[in-house]
C-alpha cells in the first residue's frame, strides 16, 4: 500500500502534508460536520483508523540514545591500600611534621630523617615498633649519629601501619607490594602507657 497523505488546503504554513495527530483532529471534525449532514459516522471513524494507520508510524518511535547511563555514574570506592595511605598521610602531617619535617628529611643532629632513610629501609618493621612504643637508642641514619628520645606516636597497630607504610611510599620509593601488613607485624607488643 502506498504512503497515503492528505492534502491540507493551503493556509500558508508551507507543509502541505498532515501529519497522523492532524489527521485525528480532522478526522473528529469531519465525524461532527457528517453526522450534522447525516452521513454516517461509522464510516468516517474507520476512514481515521486507516488513515493513521498507514501514515507516520515511523514519527512515532522512542529515541533511546537520551536515556541516562545508570552504570557510568556508579563511583568507584577507595581501595583498602588507598585508604590506609590516606589514614597515614594524616598522622604524619599531625605528628610527625613537627620534628621530621614535610620533606622527611629531619633537622640534622636532632631528628632522623625518615626520607630514604638507610635505618629505616633495613627494617620497617622496627619502624613499626618505634612509633608504637617510642625509641631511645643511638642510631646512625644515613652516616649521621643520632640519640635524642622518641616518644610513642599512635596508640594501635593499625595506624602505625599505615604511617610506616605511608612514609615507605612517600618518602622512600617503595611500591605496595613491600608493605607491611598486620600479619607482618603480629608479635610485635604494645608496651604499656606511663
Ligand atoms: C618529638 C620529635 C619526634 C616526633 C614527633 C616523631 N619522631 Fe620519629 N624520631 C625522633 C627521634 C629523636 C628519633 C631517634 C630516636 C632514637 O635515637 O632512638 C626518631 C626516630 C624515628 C625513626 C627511625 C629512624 C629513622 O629516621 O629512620 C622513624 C622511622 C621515625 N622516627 C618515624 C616517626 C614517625 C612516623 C612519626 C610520626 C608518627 C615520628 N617519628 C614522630 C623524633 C621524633
Amino acid at each position: 500500500m502506498g504512503r497515503k497523505v492528505t492534502k491540507w488546503p493551503d493556509k500558508g504554513s508551507g507543509r502541505d502534508v498532515l501529519y497522523p495527530s492532524e489527521m485525528t483532529i480532522f478526522a473528529i471534525t469531519l465525524t461532527k460536520v457528517s453526522s450534522m449532514k447525516k452521513i454516517s459516522a461509522l464510516s468516517i471513524s474507520l476512514a481515521v483508523i486507516v488513515l493513521s494507520s498507514c501514515g507516520g508510524g515511523a514519527d512515532r518511535q522512542t529515541d533511546t540514545s537520551l536515556e541516562p547511563d545508570h552504570e557510568k555514574v556508579t563511583q568507584k570506592a577507595p581501595s583498602a591500600i588507598e585508604a590506609q595511605l590516606a589514614l597515614g598521610e594524616k598522622i604524619y602531617k599531625e605528628k610527625c611534621v613537627v620534628c621530621h619535617q614535610a620533606d622527611g628529611k629531619g633537622v640534622k643532629g636532632a631528628f632522623p630523617p625518615v626520607a630514604m632513610s638507610d635505618y629505616l629501609q633495613a627494617d620497617p618493621r622496627r619502624g613499626v615498633e618505634q612509633v608504637l612504643n617510642g625509641s631511645h637508642v643511638e642510631m646512625v641514619v644515613n652516616g649521621e649519629t643520632y640519640n635524642q628520645p622518641m616518644t610513642a606516636q599512635v596508640d594501635t597497630k593499625e595506624e602505625a601501619l599505615a604511617v610506616i607504610n605511608y612514609v615507605l611510599k612517600n618518602f622512600n620509593g617503595f611500591d605496595e607490594s613491600k608493605f607491611l601488613s598486620l600479619d607482618d607485624i603480629t608479635d610485635i607488643q604494645i608496651k604499656p602507657r606511663e
